[in-house]
């Protein structure tokens, strides 16, 4: 029996109309536009308005890959909402995508990988239709962290932005997914977190004044684990799909830091046009990152059919996924 292959048949992505630039930034902590561009490469980024839930976005973001793979709400089957940062703890983010997209013949989840959460559902989406179970899986990656930004805290409020994106995932007779490589490694768990909100530490007074339930973020080491884990796991999946690095036409790195970037995109010998960047426009977008990347990058012209291309992400866990796709 011959292996299924499965691609991307439609993609979508959201963000909020709101945008906060580097100036806006300046009036609410101590830092420069300067500082902001030079260390990060961030120019500005959208935040959603309060009140707003991850999957309000997700959902537009939905809506559109659904249409783009000339396919009904009706015909998912299974919605993978890659988030950690869901409307509320209980029930699912991947149900409230469900409710608000009419897509009622569907089994729903949340998958939980940070950064990393896009990747990671679509390589999970990617099993459950090459084990038969289902034909059109909508695989999401959506974080709103403006909610759980200290707002006070330049080192981190200055570098994160909410978005959302879709990919509808289908059989296809030739191309798609043909690698995945994902890893985490639990003993840097503590370097990037929201420490409070969950059932080791519920709310109270104490945890809100210490505002526990802000992200925190060891930034320095996280940057060199980010480096190191993305350009390992690219050449891995590169090895297992057996393709060249020089042969992938458009790599989607996760957009964290324009340094983070370089730095992957050197170790891997990638020339800088091969390396698509937006997050000048969005900042970190979490889960979102490599899905809206990839959506602009396929709008933008610079994926053609039957190119190679590789998405690589990292994020709190510390988690890591990278997959290559012929498009
Ligand atoms: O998506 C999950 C993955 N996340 C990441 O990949 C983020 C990884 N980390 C980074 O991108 C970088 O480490 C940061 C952008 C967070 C920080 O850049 P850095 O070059 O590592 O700076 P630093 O933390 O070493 O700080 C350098 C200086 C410090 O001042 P002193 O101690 O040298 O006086 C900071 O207090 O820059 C200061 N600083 C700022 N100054 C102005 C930190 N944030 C700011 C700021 N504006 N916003």
């Amino acid at each position: 029996m011959s292996v299924k292959k499965v691609g991307i048949a439609g993609l979508g992505f959201y963000v909020p109309e709101k945008v906060v630039t580097n100036h806006d930034l300046e009036k609410m902590v101590e830092t420069t536009d300067e500082w902001i561009r030079t260390r990060t490469g961030i120019h500005e980024r959208r935040i959603a308005e309060k009140g707003t839930g991850t999957s309000a976005l997700a959902a537009k973001a939905a809506v559109q890959a659904i249409g783009n793979a000339h396919l009904k709400p009706e015909d998912i089957e299974l919605i993978i909402a890659g988030t950690t940062t869901p409307d509320m703890p209980l029930p699912s983010c991947a149900c409230f995508i469900q409710q608000k997209i009419g897509a009622k013949n569907a089994a729903a989840f949340d998958l939980g990988a940070a950064c990393a959460g896009f990747v990671y559902a679509l390589a999970a989406g990617e099993q459950f239709i090459k084990g038969g179970m289902y034909k059109n899986v909508l695989v999401i990656g959506a974080d709103l962290i403006s909610s759980y930004i200290d707002w006070t805290d330049r080192s981190t409020c200055v570098l994160f932005g909410d978005g959302a994106g879709a990919a509808v995932l289908t059989e296809t007779k030739s191309g798609g997914i043909l690698s995945s490589v994902l890893g985490s490694d639990g003993k840097y768990a503590e370097l990037l977190k929201i420490g409070a909100g969950g059932s080791k530490s519920p709310a109270t007074n104490e945890t809100v004044n210490a505002k526990d339930h802000c992200l925190k973020m060891s930034g320095g080491e996280v940057f060199k684990l980010a480096v190191r884990g993305m350009s390992d796991a690219v050449k891995k999946c590169c090895e297992m799909a057996g393709v060249r690095l020089e042969d992938i036409k458009c790599f989607i790195p996760h957009q964290a830091n324009q340094r983070i970037i370089d730095a992957v995109g050197e170790r891997l010998g990638l020339p800088a046009e091969k390396v698509f960047v937006n997050l000048q426009k969005y900042g970190n977008t979490s889960a979102a990152s490599c899905a809206i990347g990839l959506y602009e990058a396929v709008e933008q012209g610079r994926i053609k059919r039957g190119d190679k291309i590789c998405l690589a992400t990292f994020g709190s866990g510390l988690v890591w996924g990278a997959m290559v796709i012929e498009w």
